[in-house]
């Protein structure tokens, strides 16, 4: 182990930083294996300190130290100590301010951490969140010591002929042997996390935008030059962002220049760097022929996403990690209300919340618990989750729901006002709401210390002499790892009425004189009972509506009202859910059936359902779509007491198979009816058209008629598009098809050049439910294009088939187990970020049956063992393994 015993960070011990950097002037002389950086601070004691230490402690890692200035003289070996992490400076000035100056070097091309400088296919890049300046030079790592940076990058033209930092390009010239240099200023004080640089053989696309205030912004894309021809979508967005973050939040682009660099080999997403974001290619590059309608969609997310962050992020950041979700929650829930706006509302929220529950209710049910604020980390990397992100989206939107548009504008208004160029917390961000509205979120902010998923348990009683209907909503939270007592949380919970006819009926509480078709309840207590008058028949309650917190709701539904919603709700979201409850009751049955050995039969109730959502006209083509879906498998184990995962693969394919067989004729309508060549067409229509009939196409899939088997095949022969080649491409690779390995190999033969369709040719081989898949994807490891420095193909591969594959993954032999494990030890070395990443899929070994149980955990077991294991994996896989109770 790197560290015998990894210390753990608490939220209770911050302190304000001891000292304050008012500039630094970065020089970097670029080198691929002995990059020399020199630093040069100008620092003073923080008059806000009151710790007694004098020393200068900064951060660093990694770094080779070549020499240290202090105020223009070199100090002498015994003036600082130089400790594995960190660079302490003894006899520095504490009344006036002083100049430091760090000679060190580091070589980016023995980083496979990618963190900090590093090499990503030939071109250097940095990537500094949260950690990562540490391994640059020495510094005071941390987000609220904000400060004015000037950087210098000189380096070989051939080599490095693009050389980009933060902020404005100043000051450029030409040096003997062939170098030349290039200064950049950003005039915004900044965290470190926020620095980046990139050098390397970089093409460019640029544009223009003009602010709402007229001012000129150019923005770039750089890529490499094999992408040149997949950036104009990216471009759009990034357009389409800048234009609705000032429609709708009046914040406006603050310097002349914008730039965005795809790099192929990236650990996240992508970064908001200033003015310099730095994107893994997948949330760049696309063309028709080789990105999904979903890649475009996503695509357009992340710009917005990493654009919003210039307000909520940078201009205003954090005060220290544990605040991260002020940044992250804050922007999700951006760049989802920006998608809404783009795509479909209804759409875009059933896949927030699908994804919510499917994957972060499962963190909140498991070991790895924690509050949107956690308050305690051993590695901060690890805190990047679905918690901190989805979550605390979910947290935003429900101020934003309490509060009303308008009343959420004026408080992020007065947020912005505020804490402009300040690092601040998540308390900042709820008092700035509350001041600017007059509300009292003291009992919300239980929300931000509280982990775990709210359980809302309904019950409605209807008096038909009094003509009333009580609702009686009961909260509870179960205990999370440290939490063993939770208190009430305040739940917006929005509903409506519907009467037999399917309209509205007027929802009018007790002792209130307004009546309205949708009201917002105000959950507080455990429990509590709202009472709605002046109802002459009992009404079909819609609770919930738009998923309006995220909780899960128990509550008694026959079938037949299910279907009642399902064909009459006026709320989108909870049209959908009624569906996906429905038919999640009768798979759970059908599950049962598998497991005591009975026949299987589909109940006719769900055809019906299906029938009538297929008969009806649809004017949104997606929705329609997801109304066709079933629950995944994932999100029917959830379900279970104990996982099965082998039942709920047969029970889904038998329900499948089922609705094809009894609905053909009308799929096989939809499929024709939608299916038009219109490749390279984005528009909503178009998209919908798509997406409708492939979704038929994987129905039909599940035939085995050679009819069926023939249409998929032409369309993958015909297709223009990779949305319309890969869904067909699934049909065939997911069932018994005679032409499957035939397909693959053309596919992977004509899409060998494009990295980001390799990964989908991966990823769709580990995620196939087929028999022998475990033997495809141990052979895929040795496939001269899998690569364990890439976490793209890391992701394809052993992340598919540990993340979207439950059934070969959860073999009952334990071969998937040892397979994950033996990666994540590799992985541990090169990447410990990804390694941990992957231990995820080990995490939930509770839920499972006995023998599995003890497979995976002695697989963690083995992780937790192994030699120089790192902070990362060593603290997730040590809380899978901790004793819960
Ligand atoms: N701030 C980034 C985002 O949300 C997240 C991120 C990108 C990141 N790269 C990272 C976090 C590396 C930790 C490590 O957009
Ligand atoms: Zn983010």
């Amino acid at each position: 182990m790197r560290d015998a015993n990894p210390q753990t960070i608490y939220l209770k011990d911050y302190t304000v930083p001891e000292y304050l950097i008012h500039n630094v002037a970065l020089n970097f002389i670029l080198d691929d294996e002995d990059t020399l950086v020199r630093s040069r601070l100008t620092l003073s004691r923080n008059p806000a300190s009151y710790s007694p230490n004098k020393s200068l402690i900064l951060l660093g890692e990694n770094l080779k130290l070549l020499g240290v200035n202090l105020d223009g003289k070199d100090l002498a070996k015994d003036q600082y100590l130089q400790t594995q992490d960190a660079l302490i400076v003894n006899n520095v000035p504490q009344q006036q301010r002083f100049e430091l100056t760090i000679e060190n070097t580091i070589n980016p091309k023995a980083n496979t951490a990618l963190e900090g400088l590093y090499l990503s296919n030939g071109m250097l890049c940095t990537q500094c969140e949260a950690e990562g300046f540490r391994k640059i030079t020495y510094f005071l790592d941390r987000p609220d010591v904000m400060t004015s940076f000037t950087t210098t990058l000189v380096g070989d033209k051939d080599r490095y002929p693009v050389l980009l930092s933060n902020g404005n390009k100043v000051a450029q010239g030409e040096l003997p042997n062939n170098r030349h240099w290039v200064t950049w200023e950003d005039p915004f004080n900044k965290p470190c996390y926020l620095f980046a640089l990139v050098a390397g053989q970089l093409e460019c696309i640029a544009d223009r935008f003009t602010t709402q205030s007229g001012r000129e912004i150019d923005l770039q894309i750089f890529v490499e030059k094999h992408d040149i021809d997949k950036c104009d979508h990216a471009m759009q967005s990034l357009k389409n962002a800048m234009r609705w973050d000032e429609q709708v939040y009046g914040r406006e682009y603050d310097l002349d220049l914008y730039m965005i660099v795809a790099v192929s080999h990236f650990n996240m997403g992508a970064m908001e760097n200033k003015g310099l974001n730095v994107f893994n290619t997948k949330f760049v590059l696309a063309r028709p022929d080789t990105a999904t309608d979903s890649d475009y969609e996503h695509i357009e997310g992340v710009i917005g996403h990493e654009y919003f962050h210039n307000w909520t992020g940078n201009r205003i950041t954090c005060r220290d990690w544990f605040q991260l979700s002020l940044k992250e929650g804050f922007t999700v829930f951006r760049d989802q209300e920006f998608t809404g706006d783009r795509t479909s509302r209804a759409v875009k929220r059933i896949e927030d919340v699908n994804m919510l529950r499917t994957r972060q209710f499962a963190e909140d049910a498991g070991p790895l618990a924690h509050p949107i604020r956690p308050d305690a980390y051993i590695e901060i990397n690890n805190f990047y989750t679905l918690t901190v992100y989805e979550k605390g989206a979910e947290v935003v939107r429900m101020v934003h729901t309490l509060l009303g548009a308008e009343g959420f504008r004026k408080g992020s208004d007065l947020y912005f006002e505020r804490y402009d160029g300040q690092a601040v917390t998540c308390d900042d961000f709820v008092s700035a709401m509350e001041a600017a509205n007059d509300i009292d979120l003291r009992q919300f902010r239980r929300w931000y210390s509280q982990a775990g998923t709210p359980v809302l348990t309904v019950r409605q009683h209807y008096d038909a002499s009094a003509q009333t209907l009580a609702l009686t909503i009961k909260q509870s939270c179960p205990p999370t790892p440290g939490q063993a007592v939770k208190e009430s949380l305040h739940i917006p919970v929005t509903m409506g009425l519907l009467n037999k006819d399917g309209s509205a009926a007027l929802c009018k509480l007790e002792g209130s004189d307004r009546a309205s078709d949708e009201v917002i309840l105000q959950l507080t207590q455990s429990e509590q009972t709202f009472v709605f008058e002046g109802l002459a028949e009992q009404p079909v309650v819609s609770i919930l509506r738009g998923f309006s917190a995220p909780v899960k709701l128990v509550m008694d539904r026959s079938l037949d009202e299910l279907a009642f919603l399902l064909s009459h709700d006026s709320d989108t979201f909870n049209r959908w859910e009624a569906g996906q409850q429905l038919a999640g009751q009768i798979i759970a049955g059908l599950i049962a059936d598998v497991q005591n050995g009975r026949e299987l039969h589909v109940n006719p109730v769900m055809v019906d359902a299906f029938r009538q959502v297929l008969e009806q006209p649809w004017d949104d083509l997606s929705y329609f779509s997801l109304l066709l879906g079933l629950p995944s498998e994932t999100y029917l184990g959830d379900q279970m007491e104990v996982v099965d995962v082998e039942a709920i693969h047969t029970a889904s394919e038998f329900v499948m198979r089922a609705l094809a067989e009894e609905l053909e004729s009308q799929f096989f309508a939809l499929y024709q009816a939608n299916h038009k060549d219109e490749s390279g067409k984005f528009d909503a229509g178009a998209i919908g058209r798509r997406r409708i009939k492939n979704i038929c196409l994987s129905y039909l899939g599940k035939l085995e008629n050679i009819n069926v088997q023939r249409l998929a095949q032409q369309q993958f022969n015909t297709a223009k598009n990779m949305t319309d080649q890969m869904a067909a491409l699934a049909v065939i690779a997911n069932n018994p098809h005679p032409a499957k390995q035939r397909c693959l190999d053309s596919f992977y033969r004509q899409w060998q050049e494009e990295a980001l369709v390799i990964d989908k040719w991966f990823a769709l081989q580990a995620s196939s439910h087929m028999p022998g898949t475990f033997e495809t994807v141990k052979a895929l490891m040795q496939h001269p294009a899998f690569d364990l420095k890439n976490p793209n193909r890391v992701r394809s591969l052993v992340g598919a088939f540990s993340q979207s594959n439950p059934l070969h993954f959860h073999a009952a032999n334990g071969q998937g187990y040892q397979f994950l494990a033996d990666q994540i030890i590799a992985l541990n070395t090169l990447n410990p970020q990804i390694a941990s990443r992957m231990v995820g899929a080990l995490t939930s070994w509770r839920r499972y049956d006995e023998s599995r149980q003890a497979l995976m955990k002695a697989q963690l077991e083995r992780i937790i063992s192994t030699e120089a294991i790192s902070k990362d994996v060593y603290e997730v896989a040590s809380k899978s393994l901790a004793r819960q109770d």
